[in-house]
């Protein structure tokens, strides 16, 4: 083994003995609840360490707890005694998405992902450079990630209801995708006794896990209702559904009827009956007609 490796391995060791030493140690101490920080998928987030800036840190240790809580990982930190880059035993996942800054103690993590989220802690230690204390207790961030639902498509697709009631029976879709955490399909201005789900479902993207949520539900309406649904604060556009619109068709319909055909078929039969009672007067002999048709007939003799 070289001296150069003999000499990272044992600063490998001096960490992970010191490492070992917090966890014990940390376990004694009671800390207060977990700070709750947000971050955007694909955006960056900010865990600042609660640290009292007057006194200076020696070293700072960001850790995740995985595994139930049963282990944690190194993030990244910085010891001020040691002139290697302490991004050396951080986890290939963070290796070049963290950046610690030693002045106010804080890391970003940059394009944050929905496994990103959970629990992490700072050791933070103060006092002498060769053998500083840790500061207790360790204060703890909660990460959690957001991710905006896409607006909701809505679909609408109404008949007319089959027991001869009044009114519509209408199947309306509601699908929003690309969000997190999983969220539910809920319809603005429907009286909710009167809904009835046909279909609930929800999928995750695998690799962004990420969801889509997609509801139908049928309505019964008698009168106009605008309706929009909504996951989360994605809001779909405005529908209108079970319009008057078809009906005031037929109501036209039935006036045009009224209005074209009545007069007509009334002339019609007007006409029918004066030529009916012109057809009698003809049969009973037109005294006219009966001069012409002698005048004809002595013509022809
Ligand atoms: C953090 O969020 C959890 C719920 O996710 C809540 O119970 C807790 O009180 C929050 N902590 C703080 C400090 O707001
Ligand atoms: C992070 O490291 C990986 C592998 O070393 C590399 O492929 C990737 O481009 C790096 N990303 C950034 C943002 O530097
Ligand atoms: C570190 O944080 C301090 C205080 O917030 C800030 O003034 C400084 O610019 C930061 N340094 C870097 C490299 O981001
Ligand atoms: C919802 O519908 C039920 C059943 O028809 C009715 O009793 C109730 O008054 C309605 N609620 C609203 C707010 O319209
Ligand atoms: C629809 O599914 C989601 C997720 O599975 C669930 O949270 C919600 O309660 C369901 N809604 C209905 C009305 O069943
Ligand atoms: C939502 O569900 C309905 C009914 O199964 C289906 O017709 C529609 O294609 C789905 N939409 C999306 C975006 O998955
Ligand atoms: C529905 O929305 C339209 C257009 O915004 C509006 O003119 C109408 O009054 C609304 N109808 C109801 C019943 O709220």
């Amino acid at each position: 083994m070289s001296l150069k490796r003999l000499g990272l391995y044992t600063h490998r060791c001096s960490l992970a003995l010191v490492m070992i030493l917090v966890l014990v140690t940390a376990t004694t101490d009671v800390s207060g609840p977990p700070v709750n920080i947000t971050a955007v998928l694909g955006h960056t987030a900010t865990f600042k360490c609660p640290w009292d800036s007057s006194f200076s840190a020696t070293r700072l240790y960001i850790q995740r707890v995985v595994n139930g809580g049963s282990s944690e990982i190194f993030i990244n930190g910085f010891d001020s005694n040691k002139k290697s880059e302490m991004q050396l035993y951080s986890s290939p996942k963070y290796l070049n998405r963290t950046k610690v800054n030693r002045t106010d103690l804080s890391m970003e993590m940059t394009d944050v992902s929905v496994s990103d989220e959970g629990l992490y802690k700072c050791y933070i230690f103060y006092g002498k450079v060769e053998n500083p204390t840790v500061s207790k207790p360790i204060p703890e961030i909660y990460l959690k990630v957001t991710a905006k639902y896409s607006v909701p498509t809505i679909e609408k697709e109404c008949t007319e209801r089959k027991s001869g009631d009044a009114g519509k029976s209408c199947q309306l879709s509601c699908s929003s995708t690309g969000g997190y955490p999983q969220s539910a399909v809920k319809w603005a201005e429907l009286n909710l006794s009167l809904i009835s789900v046909i279909h609930n479902e929800s999928s995750e993207d695998l690799s962004s896990k990420t969801w889509t949520v997609n509801q139908t539900i049928t309505y019964n309406c008698d009168h106009p209702t605008n309706v929009s649904c909504a996951v989360d604060d994605a809001v779909s556009p405005t529908i209108t559904i079970c319009e008057t619109e078809s009906f005031s068709v037929k109501v036209i319909a039935a006036i045009v009827f009224v209005l074209v055909f009545v007069p007509l078929l009334l002339l019609v039969l007007l006409v029918m009956k004066h030529c009916y009672q012109r057809c009698r007067t003809e049969d009973q002999g037109d005294p006219e007609n009966a001069d012409v048709a002698l005048a004809l007939r002595a013509s022809e003799t």
